[in-house]
Formats: structure tokens, C-alpha cells, sequence
């Protein structure tokens, strides 16, 4: 057999902070908090929590526990667990679909550099409230400027990944993950503070059960799925550099909980600015981008000063986040390449940034100039996350719930929970996380997907 020496992370923080890098991002700032105020506010929450822990979590460990049983890219993983079958192709289909996701993905990851570099410039705080509320549109519709910084992200993220898994991914991670926790409280701490903010604390705490509609069920589902980075593999490539002396459940709870934190504390960094400010919480995806800016340039009328830095403080925040997920996309593929096709990093990584360049290009072109080409109604941008969040993800999902709970060996499965049987603790968890592997969660997601199939 070919020997590799593969990479792993250095300790059990290192393994947290990666997967929760991958986990927290763009689905936590931005997209949590518009479909928190699409669906309903703290009704939707509840669900996002539950399904979390009794879908999301069993579909994370499915995969935590492929990836490391195998030490395998998710390709490889196939092969190696199951040699010889048509397993191989859930390995194909988890190399594309995380490529696919990236390349939309940078797009918004664009969008925060812009915002960023506007902040800087103290765009918000020197514009009127008309500017304001022309800007995200105009930039969007824009040819070139968008594309660009789709450029600069995917450079970013580029560069990370080509520094390797403890150099460049185990060390950005470590180092921003916590100064993120930190950025979140203080945006939180000023916009609960903002007069009228009230309103928005009640509407994430107090639900409203008549908007909780089958659509609302399975969006909340979807986010936490999302959220989790799940049904692509993007953990089982993680979980592949996680040591085996590592407790793989510890570090699975320890993301999820840090991802549904993350989340929670954004949703309550935006919502009550967003009250504060008068603005419609079901906004859409324009939320924090169109909204938000509105806020900057209210502070900033009476204090310039502070306007600008807390509209600095926010869009770090998104950048960051967004980084540390879109590298664990982006690592998906390059471990494919290196290990499967015996290219170098750098190729692997050239390789993978052209695809995703060219298909974020029609992305993001697709708020402009490509805004008339329709794929089954859809504008690009809205086709590709439609067919990952609601079909490729979900799909994904299952299989591998199906792969750990079905295919895999009983005592294999468990040996990876418990370390051999050496943590105490987890055995006591094996059955309740198997039952739900085996059972619950691909019998829920058989039910997400029927839902999304109706609804669209
Ligand atoms: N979970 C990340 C977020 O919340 C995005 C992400 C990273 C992702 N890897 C993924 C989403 C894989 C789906 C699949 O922003």
C-alpha cells in the first residue's frame, strides 16, 4: 500500500475551532437573521434548535466519523470503506458540490470586502439615507466591481488553503475564531442598547406559532444544515486530519453548540438595529447588506466617528466568518486532487480557484448584465443555491447518515465513537446517536426533501 503522511490537527481546541470556523460564517451573520425574520422570528428558532440537535448533529458525527475512520478525502473515503461500489459516487458528488457552493458563496464573500473597503471610507457615514438605500443595488447590478471582488475573496481563501492544513487553515482558524466571539458581543452590546431595540428582542423571544408553516419547518431544517456545513462533506474532510486519540463526539457537540451560539448572537446583534432603524425584518437576503448601512449612517450623523467604527467592526466580523468557511469548501477539492490525482497543492489549488472563478463570474454577473438567463425560473445565483441548499445538501445528508448507520459495520462505527472504547462517557451516548442516525434523521430528511420538492 501507498504511504502518505497526511496532515492532522494539532489539539482538540484546534479541531473546534476549524469546524466551527467552517460551520460559522455567512449562515450565521447574514442568512440566519433574514430567514429568522422571513419565518416568524422566535418560533423559527425553536425548530432551527431542535432540528440541530436531533438532524444536524447526527449528520455531522455520520460524516465526523466517515472522515476519520477512512483519513480519506471524501472520495477516498468511499473507496477505502466501502471498495468497489456505487458508493464512490456519493465520493464524486461530495467533491463537486462543495465547489459549486464556493462559487456562489464568494460572491457574497466579494460583497464583505466591498462593504469592508466602503466602511473604511466611511461611505455609510458621509452618504444621505437616499445613497444609502441605492447602494447594494447598484453594486450588485454592477459589472465589474462585484466580479473583483469575487476576485480579491477567492484569492483570500486561495492562499489559506495552499498554506496547508496546520500552517494555513489550524493557525487562520485558532487566531480568528475567538476574536470573532468577541466582535459579535460587541455589536451585540451596542444594538441592544439602540432606543427601540425592544421590539426586536421580543421578536426573537417571544414566537409566534401561526406563521410556523410546513415551508417554515423545513427552512429552518435547511438552515441548520447550512449552518453546519453538512451534506457536502466539508466535515468529513476535517474530521479526516482529526488525531485518534481525539474525542470525535466531544468536538462534534462542542461545533454545534459554538455554530447555534454564533447564530443566536448575531441574530441578536442585528434584529433589535434593525427595529431600531424601522426597517421590515422579512427584508430577504438584501438584510444585512441594505439594512444595516441605514444604522451606520444614523449613528454616524451625530457621532462620525462611531458610525464608522462599529460599521468596521460588522463587516471584519462577516469577512472573517465568511473566510474560514469558504477555506474548508475550498479543502474539500484540494484534498481530492492531491490525494486522488497526485497533483501538487498549488495545482490542486490553481485547479480548483479557475472552476470557481468562472462559475462565481455567472454568479455574480447574474445581478446584472446575465440577469435575463433563467434556469427553471431562476437567476443563476438563486439556481445554484437553490439546487445545493435544498438538493445537493440534503441529499448528501442522507446518504451519509445511510453510509454511517447502514453500510458501516455496527462495531466499526462505535469503535470511532468511543475511541476504541476508551471514553467512558461516549458509550453511554452510542445508542441514542446511532438510533438517531439510523432512524430519525434520514427518515426527517426523506421529509425535508418531499417538502421542497412540493413547496418549489
Ligand atoms: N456553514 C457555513 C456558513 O454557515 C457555510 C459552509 C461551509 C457550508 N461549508 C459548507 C455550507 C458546506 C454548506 C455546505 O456560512
Amino acid at each position: 500500500m501507498e504511504q502518505r503522511t497526511r496532515e492532522s490537527f494539532g489539539s482538540r481546541f484546534a479541531v473546534i475551532m476549524a469546524m466551527a470556523g467552517s460551520a460559522i460564517g455567512l449562515g450565521n451573520i447574514w442568512r440566519f437573521p433574514y430567514m429568522t425574520g422571513r419565518y416568524g422570528g422566535a418560533a423559527f428558532i425553536l425548530v432551527y434548535v431542535a432540528t440541530s440537535f436531533l438532524l444536524a448533529l447526527p449528520i455531522m458525527l455520520s460524516e465526523t466519523i466517515i472522515g476519520r475512520r477512512s483519513r480519506s478525502n471524501t472520495f477516498g473515503a468511499m473507496e477505502n470503506l466501502a471498495p468497489g461500489t456505487r458508493w464512490k459516487w456519493l465520493g464524486l458528488l461530495t467533491v463537486l458540490s462543495p465547489m459549486l457552493i464556493l462559487s456562489y458563496y464568494s460572491v457574497v464573500g466579494g460583497w464583505s470586502v466591498e462593504y469592508l473597503l466602503k466602511s473604511c471610507m466611511q461611505d455609510f457615514v458621509r452618504a444621505d439615507s437616499g445613497e444609502v438605500a441605492s447602494m447594494f443595488g447598484s453594486f450588485i447590478s454592477s459589472a465589474w466591481p462585484p466580479v473583483i471582488m469575487h476576485t480579491v475573496f477567492l484569492l483570500m481563501v486561495a492562499g489559506i488553503v495552499l498554506a496547508g492544513v496546520k500552517s494555513g487553515i489550524e493557525r487562520f482558524t485558532k487566531l480568528t475564531m475567538p476574536v470573532l466571539f468577541v466582535l459579535i458581543v460587541l455589536m451585540l452590546v451596542y444594538s441592544v442598547s439602540l432606543p427601540g431595540a425592544r421590539k426586536g428582542i421580543m421578536y426573537l423571544v417571544k414566537p409566534d406559532f401561526s406563521r410556523l408553516t410546513a415551508e417554515a419547518v423545513a427552512a429552518a431544517m435547511g438552515q441548520s444544515f447550512f449552518s453546519l456545513s453538512l451534506g457536502v462533506g466539508t466535515m468529513l474532510t476535517y474530521a479526516s486530519y482529526i488525531r485518534k486519540d481525539e474525542n470525535i463526539f466531544a468536538s462534534g457537540v462542542g461545533t454545534a453548540v459554538s455554530d447555534m451560539a454564533f447564530a443566536l448572537l448575531a441574530g441578536f446583534a442585528v434584529m433589535p438595529a434593525v427595529f431600531a432603524g424601522g426597517i421590515e425584518p422579512g427584508a430577504g437576503p438584501g438584510l444585512v447588506f441594505e439594512t444595516l448601512p441605514f444604522i451606520f449612517n444614523k449613528i454616524g450623523a451625530s457621532m462620525p466617528w462611531l458610525g464608522t467604527a462599529i460599521s468596521v467592526i460588522f463587516f471584519i466580523t462577516i469577512l472573517v466568518a465568511a473566510l474560514t468557511s469558504a477555506i474548508s469548501m475550498m479543502e474539500v477539492g484540494t484534498a481530492y486532487l492531491v490525494e486522488e490525482k497526485h497533483m501538487n497543492r498549488f495545482g490542486a489549488v490553481a485547479v480548483i480557484f479557475c472552476f470557481v472563478w468562472a462559475a462565481g463570474l455567472l454568479c455574480s454577473l447574474s445581478f446584472g448584465p446575465l440577469s435575463h438567463v433563467r434556469i427553471f425560473g431562476n437567476g443563476i445565483f438563486d439556481f445554484l443555491d437553490k439546487l445545493c441548499s435544498n438538493f445537493l445538501m440534503t441529499f448528501g445528508g442522507l446518504l451519509f447518515t445511510v453510509f454511517a448507520g447502514w453500510k458501516m459495520k455496527t462495531s466499526d462505527v462505535r469503535d470511532e465513537f468511543t475511541n476504541g472504547g476508551t471514553i467512558r462517557s461516549n458509550e453511554f451516548w452510542f445508542k441514542t446517536v446511532y438510533f438517531l442516525i439510523r432512524y430519525v434523521a434520514p427518515a426527517a430528511i426523506v421529509m425535508i426533501f418531499v417538502t421542497n420538492l412540493i413547496i418549489d
